[in-house]
C-alpha cells in the first residue's frame, strides 16, 4: 500500500525527486523472511485450531537476530497474545461481523486477527506493524494460511485512519504511552465512522470506561501461568459522548 503522504503530485518534474522506497520497505523484512521459514516451526495455535503459525520454540535462536540487528525489539510476532487469540476465536465464530467488510488488524504481530478476519470473509485485510519482523511473519503466515493479508509497515497510531470498515485491535493495551497513542486514534476512526473492536486480556491500560464486553473465552496467554487464567474480551470501543454509540440511536 502506498502511503498518501509518498504518492507524486502529477505536475512534480520526477527528475527532480530523489529516489526513495516506499515507505513500507524495510531490508530487514526479506532476511526476517528468511530466518523464519528456516527457523521457525510452522505450530497449531492454541484456542484456533483453523489457524496454523510460524512460531518461535526454544530451537529457533532468535538471538541470532537480535545480534545482527542494533534495533531488535520484542519479537512480538513470534508469539501468541490472549489479545489475538481471543479476538481472532472471536472473528471465527462471528464471521458475520467482518463478512464482506474491509478490515485493518491494527499491531497485528504473527498477523492471526487478520488472518482470522481473512478466513471469516472480510473482503480486504490490512495488517499494520512497526516492527519489521513482524511484516515478513504477517506475509509467511497468511500463505501458510491461504489467505489474502496486506502486511503494511507503519505506525498506526500517527495520522489518519486508512479506508477501512472495521479496526481489529488485539493486545496493545500493555503500556501507558502506547495505550494514550491507541485510544487517540481509535477515537479518530470512531467519529469517521470505522466500528472498533479490542481483544485484551486485561491488560493494564485498557481503557475500561470506553468498552462493551461482547464476550469471553478462556484462552492462553504467552508466559502467563497455564492454569486459572480469567477468560480474556473482545470488546467494542465506543464513542465518549454516549448518544453516539451504536444502540443509543436506535432508541430514540
Ligand atoms: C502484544 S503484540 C500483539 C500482536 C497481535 N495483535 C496478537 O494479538 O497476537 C503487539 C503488536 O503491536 C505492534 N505495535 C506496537 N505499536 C504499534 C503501532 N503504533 N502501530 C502498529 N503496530 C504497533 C507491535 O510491534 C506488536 O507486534
Amino acid at each position: 500500500m502506498t502511503d498518501k503522504h509518498d504518492r507524486q503530485q502529477p505536475d512534480q518534474d520526477l527528475s527532480q525527486v530523489p529516489a526513495k522506497p516506499p515507505r513500507e520497505w524495510d531490508p530487514r523484512i526479506d532476511r526476517a523472511r528468511d530466518f523464519i521459514s528456516a527457523n521457525l516451526p510452522v505450530l497449531p495455535v492454541p484456542s484456533i485450531p483453523e489457524i496454523r503459525l510460524h512460531r518461535a520454540g526454544p530451537q529457533s535462536g532468535l538471538w541470532r537476530l537480535a545480534e545482527q540487528d542494533p534495533e531488535f525489539g520484542s519479537p512480538y510476532w513470534a508469539h501468541h497474545w490472549g489479545g489475538g487469540l481471543v479476538l481472532a476465536r472471536y472473528l471465527l465464530d462471528r464471521p458475520d461481523v467482518v463478512a464482506g467488510r474491509p478490515v485493518l488488524d491494527l499491531g497485528a504481530g504473527s498477523g492471526v486477527v487478520g488472518i482470522a478476519a481473512a478466513k471469516a470473509g472480510a473482503t480486504e485485510v490490512i495488517a499494520a506493524d512497526v516492527d519489521p519482523y513482524a511484516i515478513a511473519a504477517i506475509g509467511l503466515n497468511a500463505t501458510l494460511n491461504e489467505v489474502t493479508v496486506l502486511p503494511v509497515l507503519v505506525d498506526q497510531a500517527m495520522g489518519e485512519p486508512p479506508a477501512t470498515d472495521i479496526v481489529c485491535v488485539g493486545d496493545l493495551f500493555y503500556e501507558a504511552a502506547l495505550a494514550e497513542r491507541v485510544t487517540a486514534f481509535l477515537d479518530l476512526c470512531l467519529e469517521q465512522g470505522i466500528e472498533v473492536l479490542i481483544g485484551d486480556p486485561w491488560r493494564a491500560h485498557l481503557p475500561h470506561s470506553r468498552l462493551r464486553l461482547l464476550a469471553e473465552y478462556v484462552v492462553p496467554d504467552f508466559g502467563a501461568a497455564a492454569a486459572g487464567s480469567p477468560p480474556s474480551g473482545v470488546f467494542a470501543f465506543e464513542s465518549k459522548t454516549p448518544r453516539q454509540n451504536r444502540g443509543d440511536e436506535d432508541q430514540s
